[in-house]
């Protein structure tokens, strides 16, 4: 526990910073791995990657019978055959899978909301493979759901029917790294963890971090502009990202990998395979520019007693802590009481329960210089009453601690059987509002109650990567409903939507959000979209039923 530890060491009139006793290790940096961990699962390492296994035998609904009402497979698609096995095994030998048992974990999708009915997935080694499985299912009309880490939020991960899973977990290879220019090359199945320790040995960092990185692929974040949680530092993937290798629908494989910084010759076509979410093609290689590693990390947790304080102290923080701030996190006091629930653990923040909770970190070059800044930033918001109290991490392991009360979030809010998750960018000053206006309509409802578990709703929690105008909102359930479906949905979109906001601000729109784009995108925008994805996927086998 860390408030066990620390003691204080500044004080401005009755509040405290406190900070931890031990020194901050110099080279801290935080490897926290979130795994896929559902409830009543047990977790067990397999080759650096994470599965699950059950011991409840409570079943995911199919996702066909679920939304009926909203889809209905696509009799265009052939349903697969022994002809169409025996071509699989053909060129792949066994690296496929056909058991039900064993595909339990690919039907379904990391919040157990979604499940799909596929009958095999294929495992390619090689881009050539990828190829020829593309041109094979487009030929015959095969529809087939491109899968990374199965760690997607959106239920575009797994299938909806019985579409063909093509997972890339084995095409996984580091392929280069210039230690001068910082550009990684790598197979798309490359695990995000694995790739950022690889940089870790040269000195450098993957300039992208989430709480899945232990079992999402590079692959996997590409295609879905994933944005975690150090994106205020490191910006976009599509700024980062320098070339891409993917193969299309009729098996055409496309390779920009050359990654050059600076070229203007025509379209520049990787972008679009950058957030696609598999609808265009399947992505099979990365070439990424790397950020060299910073040398001083430092992770301040602080109580705030209201939303514009939150406000306030980010604005303050990114004119005062500059080039050294990396990570501006808020969490409301509901999400902070479940976490506590799920880890049984006391909050690291013991003086009293605050409205809201605000995690920042620091990194740079020079520790005495970030503690120096961190610390004179910290006394200036106390004083001015911004923040009213707060605790400062001393080493990794108390690093690793307080990284893990924002981290654990998403389990959290699911530990009590389900969760409806909305990941919307909302100008700053209206953000919250939605937390609230979600929980005024599940109160007027009738249907929520942090203790009664008669109630089907727990909590709608709000958190997220504050610095980027971007809002996690979660509805905690004890089991997903269609009436509770119903009272959020459209509700959230139309409050976004009026705001000006996007449905989407990372996880992307999968299954969950093809039906919702319009409360984001014009009619024309909409329009051209198609046109790409009837472009590039004439007969829309890549992940139909999703995206657009
Ligand atoms: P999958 O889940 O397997 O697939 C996601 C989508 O991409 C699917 O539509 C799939 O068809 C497609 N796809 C996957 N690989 C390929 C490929 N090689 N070529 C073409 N299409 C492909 N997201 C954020 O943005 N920020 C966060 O902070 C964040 N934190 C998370 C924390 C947790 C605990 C979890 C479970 C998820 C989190 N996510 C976050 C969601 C995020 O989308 C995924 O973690 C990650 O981006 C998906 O990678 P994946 O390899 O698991 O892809
Ligand atoms: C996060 O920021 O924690 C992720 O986007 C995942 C989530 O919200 O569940
Ligand atoms: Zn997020």
């Amino acid at each position: 526990m860390i408030g066990a530890s620390r003691s204080v060491i500044s004080s401005v009139g009755r509040r405290t910073i406190a900070k931890c006793s031990k020194p901050i290790l110099s080279s801290s940096v935080r490897y926290l791995s979130t795994t896929l961990n559902n409830h009543n699962e047990s977790k067990i390492r397999v080759k650096n990657q994470y599965i699950r296994s059950y011991s409840s035998s409570s079943t995911v609904p199919l996702t066909a019978e679920t939304y009926a009402d909203k889809v209905q497979r696509d009799e265009r698609f052939k349903a697969l055959d022994a002809e169409d096995i025996q071509y699989f095994k053909s060129i792949l030998n066994d690296s496929i899978i056909e058991n039900e048992d064993d595909l339990l974990f690919y039907n379904e999708d990391w919040m157990r909301k979604y499940r799909g009915q596929s009958k095999l997935l294929l495992k390619p080694k090689t881009t050539e493979q990828v190829s020829q499985i593309l041109k094979y299912c487009n030929d015959k009309k095969l529809a087939v759901v491109p899968q990374g880490g199965n760690t997607g939020l959106v239920g575009g991960s797994i299938p909806v029917f019985d579409e063909i899973i093509l997972s890339l977990s084995s095409i996984n290879k580091i392929r280069s790294f210039d230690s001068v220019s910082g550009i990684l090359k790598c197979d798309a199945g490359v695990i995000l963890e694995t790739a950022d320790q690889y940089l870790a040995d040269q000195g450098y960092i993957f300039p992208l971090d989430l709480g899945a990185k232990g079992s999402c692929h590079v692959g996997g974040v590409v295609a879905t502009n994933a944005g975690g949680l150090r994106l205020l530092r490191y910006g976009s993937l599509h700024g980062s990202v320098l070339g891409l290798e993917a193969v299309l629908p009729d098996g055409t494989i496309y390779n920009s990998m050359d990654s050059l910084r600076k070229d203007n010759t025509g379209y520049d076509l990787k972008h679009l395979f950058i957030g696609s979410e598999g609808s265009i093609g399947v992505i099979t290689g990365v070439s990424i520019l790397c950020p060299a590693r910073p040398q001083a990390f430092n992770v301040a947790f602080l109580g705030v007693s209201s939303y514009e304080a939150v406000q306030q102290v980010f604005n303050d923080a990114r004119k005062e802590l500059s080039e050294i701030l990396s990570a501006f996190e808020f969490m409301d006091l509901n999400s902070q009481r479940l976490v506590g629930q799920y880890l049984k653990s006391d909050h690291p923040i013991e003086s009293a329960e605050y409205p809201f909770y605000v995690l920042i970190e620091t990194s740079g070059s020079n520790k005495d210089h970030d503690d120096e800044k961190l610390e004179t930033f910290l006394g200036t918001a106390m004083e001015n009453g911004l923040v009213e109290d707060g605790i400062i991490a001393q080493d990794e392991t108390q690093l690793k601690n307080l990284w893990n009360w924002r981290e654990n979030i998403p389990e959290a809010s699911q530990m009590n059987g389900g969760v409806y998750k909305y990941d919307v960018s909302i100008p700053l000053k209206d953000l919250y509002g939605l937390v609230e206006a979600a929980n005024e309509r599940l109160e007027a409802a009738g249907i929520v109650d942090f203790e009664d578990a008669s109630k089907p709703v727990v909590k709608a929690v709000g958190y997220g990567h504050i610095g980027d105008g971007n809002l996690h909102l979660n509805v905690a359930v004890r089991q997903y409903s269609k009436a509770v479906e119903k009272v959020l949905e459209p509700f959230v979109y139309e409050w976004v939507s009026s705001k000006k906001g996007s449905i989407s601000a990372e996880h992307g729109l999968g299954f969950q959000k093809k039906n919702y784009i319009s409360y984001s995108k014009s009619d024309i925008e909409i329009k051209l979209f198609k046109d790409i994805k009837k472009h590039y996927d004439p007969n829309g086998i890549l992940n139909p039923y999703k995206y657009i």
